[in-house]
């Protein structure tokens, strides 16, 4: 079984961290840096499955695994979480290494203040060290704090439903009969923390908050080339099962809600080929073969 560990302590690198670095240079190696990626398992390919831009900065589906991230509605919690289970086993893939598991960064805890830097690692600035990217914000890479609204993870988990289908604020965001790429209804964690993190993380803002310069994190077409992105979405991921445990009245849709249990989604597979998830096969993540050391629930969380 899995375990996605936590990410490193000031100044030292974990083991976790030496391979993923490893295997983000290995896999960046596989397709030019630019133009349009040809193999399945490239850094560049992993990330255009959530988004690429065409030149005219639409979304380019000229490959038919491109493009595919599900936000703004309920898809958005299962979609990445069939993404990061093909990630992780493409990580292991390139590392030849099935016990390697996909960390996670806390970003926002309020119980957690200290993790509220992006972890050094990942801004060690040295040319080989391929965690680092300049397409960050200067707060990030400069390793201060990002604003403190941890409040906001708190808030999220204690919002009641799952989904909703009449704009009542929900955990996981709403309903939909289709996938949708940018559905309008977010649900409470991918506003803020998720979104919040996104933005901080990858853009320069001026006095009156207005972006100044647009890095990697920022955009649903480029994010997935931050090393980081994949650390922060296994803590989205981490957080739907705290949400879960945090009060028996907390429920993923029921069995009837069929539209969500059987969309399905394309991934590559590291063997070769495809794989389809459906959302109902990724409810459960020690039935995808991880579980997380850490499911506590925050210390400021009050059960309605
Ligand atoms: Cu599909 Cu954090 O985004």
């Amino acid at each position: 079984m899995d375990v996605w560990t936590r990410t490193d302590d000031e100044g030292t690198w974990p083991d976790v961290l030496v391979a993923y670095a490893r295997a983000v240079e290995g896999m960046r190696g596989l397709d030019p840096p630019t133009g349009k990626p040809r193999d399945p398992l490239s850094w560049q390919f992993q990330a255009a499955m959530h988004g690429r831009a065409t030149r005219t900065g639409r979304a380019d589906r000229s490959n038919s695994l491109w493009s595919r991230c599900q936000h703004g509605s309920w898809f958005f919690l299962p979609w990445h979480r069939m993404y990061l289970a093909t990630f992780e086993a493409v990580v292991q893939h390139h590392l030849g290494d099935d016990d390697w598991s996909l960390p996670y960064w806390y970003a926002l805890d309020p119980d957690r203040p200290s993790t509220a830097v992006l972890p050094p690692a990942f801004r060690e600035a040295r040319a080989d060290n391929a965690l680092f990217t300049e397409h960050r914000s200067v707060l990030a890479n400069g390793g201060d704090p990002l604003p403190d609204v941890s409040g906001s993870v708190t808030q999220a988990l204690e919002v009641e439903v799952f989904a909703t289908d009449t704009g009542v604020a929900s955990f996981g965001g709403g309903e939909r009969s289709q996938p949708s790429f940018f559905g309008e209804e977010m649900g409470a964690i991918e506003d803020t923390p998720h979104g919040f993190v996104h933005v901080v993380v990858g853009n320069d803002f001026d006095a009156q908050g207005n972006t100044v310069r647009e890095g990697w994190m920022g955009s649903f077409f480029t994010a997935g080339l931050d090393p980081i992105f994949w650390l922060h979405h296994a803590n989205l991921d981490r957080l739907w099962q705290v949400w879960l445990d945090a009060d028996p009245e907390h429920r993923n849709p029921p069995d009837d809600d069929a539209a969500w249990l059987r969309t399905s989604f394309r991934f590559p597979a590291p063997g070769g080929g495809t794989r389809t998830f459906r959302v109902g096969d990724v409810l459960d993540p020690q039935a995808l073969g991880y579980t997380y050391e850490d499911l506590s629930v925050p210390s400021t969380f009050v059960a309605a």
